[in-house]
């Protein structure tokens, strides 16, 4: 397939699709995006940056070193492992260098299913073929589904935890065996760990925890509350990001000098800055598990925004059609299962990231479309 028929053969996502033709008013629980303000030492350092009366430069390719230095310190890297980091355009920039870097046409790519849409995206825009892997109990990261998934050609694999959309997680025993086995396959391991710090208990385990095999992927888009300023990261094998940098060059010469510089803020201001996002994730979660019976999480995630939510027994079959009225009639755009992977049929996405009045008043105009058609 040539590349323009690949991208042709793209479509938009159907988080962001959700929201076209929505009715006046209607709350919207479908984007993943924290509802609270950036915090204070990013808008200082902007602030700082913009009072500067000297000229304002690209910076180098893979970073400012001031950045690729507090990630560094965040990963626990040694000190002169600047080459082990690679700063990007947001986590999607990330995974769109390693993707077209390393996977050539024809070869496979593992995806969870359901799982952050862009995965699949990005390895038919390579040229790969998406293989979808099934997920275990709420969602987290299942040794034996994964293993048998892996077999043929497979040039990379995706593992996401704490996982969009189900928010859930992967011990450190599942991170070790999926390792050793791709290290074994040949295939390269991506860790997306973009919601890593938006956790209620526990801490979640980081790939980097267990094992140097294969790459781990973040931003401060979720954790540190700031997606607008697009700053995300890969830390991992030089050799590994070498290719990959020169696809971030040629895509974007390097992410923006003021957003790096206010994220530098954020990562050496992580104690305060994600206290702050814990006390607003768990304000946000006591609403979702006190609202309405019908549409109460099931499960506590490991991590992330987000609430999975069955559909009613009725509604199997057509989860989008579903979304759909309860958007249309009910004024309150959700995420169908289905926009993450055939196995998200018979669930939706509501996030609990936005602003926490909304989310009490979507959850009950949800409500009574869970009852008798
Ligand atoms: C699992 C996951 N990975 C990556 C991204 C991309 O985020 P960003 O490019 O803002 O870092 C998202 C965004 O929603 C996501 O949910």
């Amino acid at each position: 397939m040539s590349t323009a028929t690949r991208v042709t053969s793209l479509s938009p996502s159907l988080i962001r699709a959700m929201s076209v033709g929505a009715p006046p008013e209607s709350i919207d629980l479908g984007l993943g995006v924290p509802g609270w303000a950036l915090p204070e030492p990013a808008r200082a350092a902007l602030a700082q940056c913009a009072a500067r009366d000297e000229p304002l430069g690209y910076g180098p390719n893979g970073g400012v070193p001031e950045l690729v230095s507090a990630i560094g310190d965040y990963h626990l890297l040694d000190d002169d492992a600047a080459d082990q980091v690679m700063v990007t355009a947001g986590s999607q920039a990330a995974l769109t260098a390693l993707f077209l870097a390393h996977v050539s046409p024809g070869q496979l790519v593992l995806v969870p299913d359901p799982g952050f849409p862009a995965y699949a995206t990005l390895a038919r825009l390579a040229g790969g073929i998406p293989v979808p892997y099934a997920l275990g109990q709420h969602g987290n990261l299942d040794t034996q589904t994964f293993l048998s998934t892996l077999q043929g050609d497979v040039a990379l694999a995706v593992i996401n935890h704490p996982g969009n959309p189900t928010g859930g997680g992967a011990s450190l025993p599942a991170l070790a065996a999926v390792a050793a086995a791709c290290r074994a396959a040949g295939a390269l391991l991506v860790s997306d760990e973009v919601y890593r710090d938006v956790h209620l208990g526990a801490r979640p385990a980081s790939l980097r925890d267990v094992t140097s095999t294969g790459v781990v992927v973040s931003s401060v888009s979720k954790g540190w509350a700031a997606p607008g300023l697009r700053v995300g990261w890969v830390v991992g094998d030089p050799t590994v990001l070498a290719p990959a940098r020169l696809v971030h060059n040629a895509m974007t010469t390097s992410a923006a000098r003021p957003s790096q510089l206010a994220a530098t803020a954020l990562l050496r201001n992580s104690a305060e800055v994600l206290r702050q996002t814990r006390r607003e994730l768990i304000q946000r979660w006591s609403i979702a598990q006190t609202g309405p019976a019908a549409v109460r999480p099931v499960a506590t995630p490991a991590g992330g925004f987000y609430a999975w939510i069955p559909v009613p027994q009725w509604a199997i079959g057509d989860t989008l059609g579903f979304c759909r009225r309860v958007r249309d009639e009910g004024r309150v755009i959700v995420v169908p299962g289905t926009a993450f992977g055939s196995r998200g049929e018979g669930f939706v996405r509501v996030s609990c990231g936005g602003d926490p009045r909304l989310l009490g008043q979507g959850l009950a105009r949800m409500a009574p479309f869970w009852e008798e058609p």
